[in-house]
């Protein structure tokens, strides 16, 4: 399988509709320069998703989405099917991240993985541990929970992406040392076994830490929230 390093930007509710459209008028040739020969992937809101399919639908720009249902279809108010981010565009979806986490069961998590595999959309699964549990030296055991249904799943051939991103790392500033990333990257990688997976991580990436993050060996890619908003700031990182 290929191993290209993977920039994946996730926007969160940074833009409105209208953000957007003039960020994309002013910076689209400047994205899609500094992303010749690289892997991006745009992780917009669910609304942006097809203004942002109809500005990159010519370039190797990805898109992805942050979340999906569980189910292809049924009862789930203010959720969106992998099957419509399939043919929205989306390659990529992010799922389990810790400003969701809260409000669904890991085996909910696992469901959503299953669904996206189903429709061919790259599961991007978020794991990691807050500022208490790694205190009480509960980090493996959090993301083995964390990982357990996932490890269970039929990837039929699809190589999923889990994003190491520690709680206390999100938007915080504060950023994990390159000892503690790859000793969670080496157990993560040691729970899957057999599968090929790649690993990403995410939490206060910026111009001024990528590059010593970029040392890490092991590391598949980036998962980059606040600086990825910013093109001279995701410029740089990439
Ligand atoms: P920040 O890069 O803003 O810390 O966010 C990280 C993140 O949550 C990416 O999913």
């Amino acid at each position: 399988m290929i191993k290209e390093f993977l920039y994946i930007a996730n926007w969160k509710a940074y833009f409105t509709h209208n953000e957007v459209s003039t960020w994309m008028t002013q910076y689209k040739n400047q994205l899609v320069s500094l992303s010749v020969n690289k892997s991006v992937v745009i992780c917009p809101s669910f609304t942006e998703i097809t203004t942002i399919n109809a500005w990159l639908k010519d370039t190797d720009i990805k898109l992805g989405a942050q979340d999906c249902a569980p189910e292809l279809t049924g009862a789930y108010t203010g959720q969106v099917s992998a099957s419509s981010l399939k043919e929205l565009g989306c390659d990529y979806c992010i799922i389990g991240h810790s400003e969701q986490r809260n409000h669904q069961s890991d085996g909910i998590i696992a469901d959503k993985a299953q669904v996206l595999i189903s429709q061919g959309i790259t599961p991007i699964i978020c794991v990691g541990e807050t500022h208490e549990q790694r205190e009480a030296l509960q980090t493996n055991q959090v993301i083995k929970n964390q990982l357990e249904s996932i490890l269970k799943l039929n990837m039929n051939n699809l190589q999923p992406i889990i994003a190491y991103e520690p709680i206390w790392a999100i938007g915080t500033g504060i950023l994990p040392t390159n000892t503690q990333i790859i000793k969670a990257i080496d157990f993560i990688k040691s729970c899957f076994e057999s599968t090929d997976i790649r690993m990403i991580y995410g939490g206060s990436i910026t111009s001024e830490t990528s590059e010593a993050l970029k040392e890490i060996e092991n590391l598949d890619g980036f998962l980059i929230g606040k600086a990825s908003t910013d093109i001279q700031e995701l410029e740089k990182i990439v």
